[in-house]
């Protein structure tokens, strides 16, 4: 991690970056409260910027993510709509869901014309279930630890759910754990700024826990999300990723050697692949993937890796499976779980009804 600090210091409407490397800190554009941000680290370069470790210095210098993303004006319109795009990030954290990361503030700063920077400021927690999973040591998480998380992550997808945001990158490295054992989603919401105003780098993505319908290009939407949960129940007892191909003909190859191939009437129409491009081959008992899952655990994966999205579980339905049927009573009257969260506001024309890639 990068030591020297960095603080954000101008407003809004200043042009161009500040021309201290060593003094930056930044004001909030519409109002006068001050609210300045020390960056004291690089946590980690992603495909679309890079997220820093900083300080809140009106907070007595508590820790936060801060998250940088440089948007270029398109042709479709200025990058004033990708701040818009913000205002529902903004709008769903008034629910305070407690699976969701807090965000503490979005800041902007006009680049040049046609550029914007777009801080995003997080509270900052310790560590992405990647590195938990890492840090895990020997037999493994135990089974009542693995239905925490799954009861947990489930609880933030079916909230982004009902307020129809779809993850679409749902894996242990956008899933924070905090040191209370908190199971936070991260890293969600933008994908309308990343499609519209930003090139990708060339950053890999993974593809591990991509639904088949992603990987062969047709329409999806919320089933996407259980999709990845599948992969990451799997991945919390074996503690390795389930399916791990490098291209995306390999990861679907994967999937049906796992799942068997779908019949014809289930291959959808118009995507990237016929079904002839695929061995014929039977489904192999889930089990054999994962040997440590109980059989009601191995009911609810089933459910999760199913290659119709229509028929996939949904995370709503996967909260209610009696997998977690033993406790959800004492968890529905703790405060793990959002009473308000089937509430619906504007959702600038979000829906959960499919968009294509
Ligand atoms: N609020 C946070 N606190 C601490 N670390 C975080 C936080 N948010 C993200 N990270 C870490 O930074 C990485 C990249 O952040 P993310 O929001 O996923 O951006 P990217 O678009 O680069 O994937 C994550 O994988 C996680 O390890
Ligand atoms: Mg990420």
């Amino acid at each position: 991690m990068k030591t020297s600090s960095t603080k954000y210091h101008g407003n809004g409407s200043s042009h161009g970056e500040s021309s201290s490397s060593t003094t930056k800190t930044h004001r909030r554009r519409d109002s006068h409260e001050k609210s300045n941000y020390e960056e004291v680290g690089v946590i980690g370069n992603g495909a679309y910027g890079t997220v820093y470790k900083g300080r809140d210095l009106k907070n007595d210098g508590k820790f936060v993510a801060i998250k940088k993303i440089r948007i270029q004006n398109t042709e479709e319109g200025m990058p004033m709509s990708a701040i818009r795009e913000t205002s529902l990030l903004k709008q769903l954290e008034k629910f305070e869901h407690p699976n969701i990361v807090r965000l503490l503030d979005v800041l902007h700063n006009q680049l040049t014309e046609t550029e914007i920077r777009l801080l995003l400021v997080f509270e900052y927690i310790d560590q992405d279930l990647a590195t938990y999973l890492e840090r895990c040591s020997s037999p493994g998480l135990g089974p009542d630890r693995i239905r925490d998380l799954m009861l947990q992550l489930l609880n933030g997808v079916d909230f982004l759910h009902a307020h129809r945001i779809v993850h679409r990158d749902l894996k242990p490295q956008n899933i924070l754990i905090t040191s209370q054992g908190r199971l936070k989603l991260a890293d969600f919401g933008l994908a309308r700024i990343y499609s519209f105003h930003m090139q990708l780098t060339s950053v890999v993505v993974t593809l591990w826990y991509r639904a088949p319908e992603v990987l062969l290009q047709g329409q999806y939407a919320t089933p996407v999300d259980l999709w990845s949960c599948g992969c990451i129940l799997a991945e919390l007892y074996n503690r390795r990723p389930l399916l791990c191909g490098q291209s995306d003909v390999e990861q679907l190859r994967k999937i049906f050697e796992l799942i068997g191939l779908p019949s014809e009437e289930e291959w959808p129409e118009n995507v990237s692949l016929p079904r002839e491009s695929f061995r014929s081959r039977p489904p192999q008992p889930l089990e054999k993937y994962v040997p440590e899952i109980d059989p009601i655990g191995k009911d609810l994966l089933e459910k999760l890796l199913c290659f119709n999205p229509h028929r996939r579980i949904s995370a709503r339905e996967a909260l209610n499976h009696r997998y977690f049927r033993d406790d959800i009573d004492s968890f529905r009257t703790s405060s793990s779980l959002s009473t308000s969260e089937t509430d619906s506001f504007d959702t600038d024309g979000r829906s959960d009804t499919p968009v294509s890639k």
